[in-house]
């Protein structure tokens, strides 16, 4: 960029907006401000065409020989990509449709009400609406709004949630997180343990609702919708609208994550990627701006709890180890493991990488 200025300034500026992006979009700005430029254009084509495995989970439940299919898919996706999409999860798509009217509910209420859920204070509040959580750690600032409802282990009152999206959030929590324990259960299958495995290891102890808002963006090839990086959680269950953007690294290519109607998206984190001692992967992935929008997306993060006053020791799991494939990564906890990504930002280098032998 060259050009030196007073980047925390406008920070603190655009932070105390507490519109965020849509703010300014709201203004009617038709250029991307400095604090978002990213350090060279973005190329919106997406390179070669693969495929993200899509998987059917039709009959898991009942039928054994669809839930072993079903169990390979899982095993291979999360062995090469990291991701995979699914259809037949059980969630009904009016539950689906009703979170993104809520997210957007939440987005574009009168922005003086918005405004009031607007904080920075992940330790107090249970919604926490800002842009860019990591304002003030990340080099480049993105093109999206966001906010995140911890929904488990507490389940909050109905009245400490915003009203647009009150009712959808608990019942699409509700949803995700009995889908994420069906989830768990396959990857537990996976690995030739026991289902409740994974479940066991406090895998799903902590659900995180963050739903995110991407503003149409006058030169979306100068900025990103969200900078590539991995997941810090051990599962992510992502519902993306049709407008597109996401995409994935896979074999050193960005791939598009195309949309699906109905589906969702599910990917490793990099807790999983250190328990499973790398036999699933936590990939790398980013969001592009986009002309058109807003874009909406929910992502819902499996997490540990760090609320406990005795934290599980996170470290690979013993049965998957042996002379051949020692420990990759040194134990530590999900509260150690979370301050360190919360502290880092987003970036291209894992935080794992500081948890590596
Ligand atoms: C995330 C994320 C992708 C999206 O929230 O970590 O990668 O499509 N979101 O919003
Ligand atoms: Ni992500």
């Amino acid at each position: 960029m060259g050009i030196s200025y007073d980047r925390k300034a406008e920070l603190i500026a655009f932070d105390e907006t507490k519109t965020g992006v849509k703010g300014l979009v709201d203004a009617g700005i038709t250029e991307v401000p400095r604090i978002f430029l990213v350090p060279s254009p973005e190329n919106l084509n997406s390179d070669q065409e693969l495929s993200l495995p899509t998987i059917d989970l039709k009959g898991i439940h009942e039928d054994p020989i669809r839930r072993k299919q079903a169990m390979e898919e899982v095993k291979d996706a999360l062995g090469s990509w990291g991701f995979f999409q699914i259809v037949n999860h059980g969630i009904p798509v009016d539950v689906l449709e009703d979170m993104k009217k809520g997210v957007l509910g939440f987005f574009e209420q009168d922005s003086e009400v918005r405004k009031q859920w607007y904080t920075r204070d992940r330790s107090a509040n249970r919604v926490v609406y800002n842009s860019n959580f990591d304002l003030y750690s990340a080099p480049v600032t993105n093109w999206r709004d966001s906010f995140v409802c911890r929904m488990y282990p507490n389940p909050p009152q109905p009245e400490e949630l915003p009203p647009p999206c009150r009712d959808i959030l608990l019942e699409y929590s509700s949803q995700v997180m009995k889908l994420g324990c069906s989830i768990l259960e396959l990857m537990s299958e996976a690995l030739g343990l026991e289902p409740n495995h994974l479940w066991n290891m406090g895998c799903a102890t902590q659900l995180q609702v963050t739903s995110h808002y991407y503003p149409p963006c006058p030169q979306p090839e100068l900025t990103m919708g969200i900078t590539e990086h991995t997941d810090a959680g051990f599962i992510t269950i992502l519902q993306q609208d049709q407008i597109g953007g996401l995409k994935v690294l896979y074999k050193d290519q960005w791939t598009h994550v195309h949309p699906i109607q109905g589906a969702l998206v599910v990917n490793a984190g990099d807790l999983l990627q250190l328990i499973t001692n790398d036999k699933f992967v936590s990939a790398q992935h980013k969001v592009v701006a986009n002309k058109v929008g807003p874009r909406i997306s929910v992502a819902s993060f499996f997490l540990t709890d760090l609320m406990t006053q005795n934290p599980k020791v996170l470290e690979p799991i013993k049965e998957l180890l042996s002379e051949d494939n020692p420990a990759k990564y040194r134990s530590t906890t999900g509260k150690e493991f979370l301050d360190y990504f919360y502290k880092k930002g987003l970036d291209a280098t894992p935080a794992l990488t500081y948890f590596k032998i």
